[in-house]
């Protein structure tokens, strides 16, 4: 009578994944993914009749980010054939492997360098600067709209040469993009606005390439565009796609992460009060990139058997064809690794070691830049409001599984 107690496992296995994607998780998914990882103490929960497997722990995730035979690009199948969409996202390194990747990923690299990223510093202190300067102080106000959402789209327009009149055009661009790549439901309303906006920012693009070919200019589209025509070089519907990922790999995530961290802190006041009193703390963006994690969940499909790492040194096999979700929220709270892994500890020797940036060939290439402004950020804050108060709590979500973030953050700013 071994069959009812199975089904009745699989009825659970099945009802505990299902509700990982339910609207209440976009506020709340961590209670999701320890009801996931309950479920196996190897870290790894096979959904066979789904063909995929959910992975919690970090040591399995770890692995199987580093390995060659877990493959991106399984969401491009999704989109369909023959639409803007498609054409924007298919050269994006983010979906490629082995030998293409490497070769996008190494064009975009030689523009983006280290001492492209730190020589932003300045400009990242003067833009945080200005953008609080103006904010109403001792009253409520919206740090998302104000804040959170301008600052990276800023940033990232200057590195990129891009003209500041359209910062609101490129907000609303890099929200496509990020629902493209990540949304729940792709409605037809959904599909022909990301149309319409892939189409857009298509054009834009294509022109403003020819126009940096003819006349170069500060900025790394210039140093990409020039580094166009034939041989290695990147095509032109490469640029455009590279850039458009650039706009909102680098806009969506560090805007997410600004009203999260907040928000956590809102919870673990020890944690702000610490931070006031070391608003320089090298550790502050490992430790928020940790517990908030702005990219929840990750996506590999395996070209080859693979074995992961498991509990008490055992290993578990995945068969070849399976899709996995790399859970790297539920990583980042491993408490094998992290121990207390909720608690905010400025201290914790290890943070660097989350899987927030996701690990091997597709790490985060703008993890520099991000660290970067999470530090400048939350040194101004801590440093210029002390008192500064989270007004409201629990605050609406952006109906986005995996690049989470509140679509509002009332605070009031208090010296
Ligand atoms: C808090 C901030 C950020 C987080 C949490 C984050 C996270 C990530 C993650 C998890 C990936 C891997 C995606 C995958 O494996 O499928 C990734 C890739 C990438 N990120 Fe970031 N990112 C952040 C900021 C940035 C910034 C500021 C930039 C650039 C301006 C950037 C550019 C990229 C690019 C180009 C890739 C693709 C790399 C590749 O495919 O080789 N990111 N990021």
């Amino acid at each position: 009578m071994t069959t009812p107690t199975l089904s009745a496992r699989q009825a659970h296995v099945q009802a505990t994944l299902q509700a990982l994607w339910n609207p209440g998780a976009y506020r709340d998914p961590q209670p999701g993914y320890e009801a996931v990882r309950a479920l196996d103490p190897s870290g790894v929960v096979a959904a066979p009749e789904w063909g995929s497997a959910f992975v919690t722990s970090h040591a399995a995730n770890s692995a199987l980010l580093r390995s060659p035979a877990a493959r991106s690009g399984a969401i491009i199948s999704q989109v369909p054939a023959d639409t803007a969409s498609l054409r924007l996202l298919q050269p994006m390194m983010l979906f490629h492997n082995g030998v293409s990747h490497q070769r996008l990923r190494g064009l975009v690299q030689s523009a983006f360098t280290p001492r492209v990223v730190a020589e932003q510093r300045e400009l990242v202190r003067a833009l945080v600067s200005d953008l609080l300067a103006g904010l109403p102080h001792n009253q409520e106000v919206d740090l998302v709209a104000t804040f959170a959402a301008p600052l990276p789209a800023r940033v990232i327009m200057h590195m990129l040469g891009l003209e500041g009149d359209d910062e609101a055009k490129f907000i609303r661009w890099t929200q496509s993009v990020a629902d493209l790549l990540a949304g729940d439901g792709h409605t037809p309303e959904l599909m022909a606005r990301l149309e319409a906006d892939a189409r857009e920012m298509s054009t834009y693009f294509r022109d403003l390439a020819d126009e940096l070919r003819a006349h170069p200019r500060p900025g790394l589209l210039s140093a990409l565009a020039a580094a166009e025509d034939g041989g290695e070089r990147l095509s032109s519907a490469e640029l455009l796609s590279n850039a458009a990922l650039l706009l909102a790999a680098g806009h969506e995530t560090t805007s997410n992460l600004i009203p999260g961290g907040l928000l956590e802190l809102a919870t673990q006041p020890g944690a702000w009060t610490a931070l006031t009193a070391r608003p320089d703390h090298p550790n502050v963006p490992d430790e928020l990139l940790r517990v908030v994690s702005p990219v929840q969940l990750d996506g590999r499909t395996l070209a080859a058997p693979l074995t992961v790492p498991g509990a008490g040194g055992r290993e578990v096999p995945l068969a070849a064809g399976t899709h996995v979700q790399t859970m790297l929220a539920a990583a980042n709270r491993d408490p094998e690794v992290f121990p207390d892994p909720a608690r905010i500890d400025w201290d914790r020797p290890n943070s660097a070691r989350h899987l927030a940036f996701a690990a091997g060939a597709h790490y985060c290439l703008g993890a520099s830049l991000a660290r970067l402004e999470i530090a400048e950020v939350y040194a101004a804050l801590a440093t210029r409001f002390p008192q500064l108060r989270v007004t409201d709590p629990r605050p609406p979500f952006k109906p986005n599984h995996v690049l989470r973030g509140p679509l509002e953050l009332r605070v009031r700013l208090n010296g």
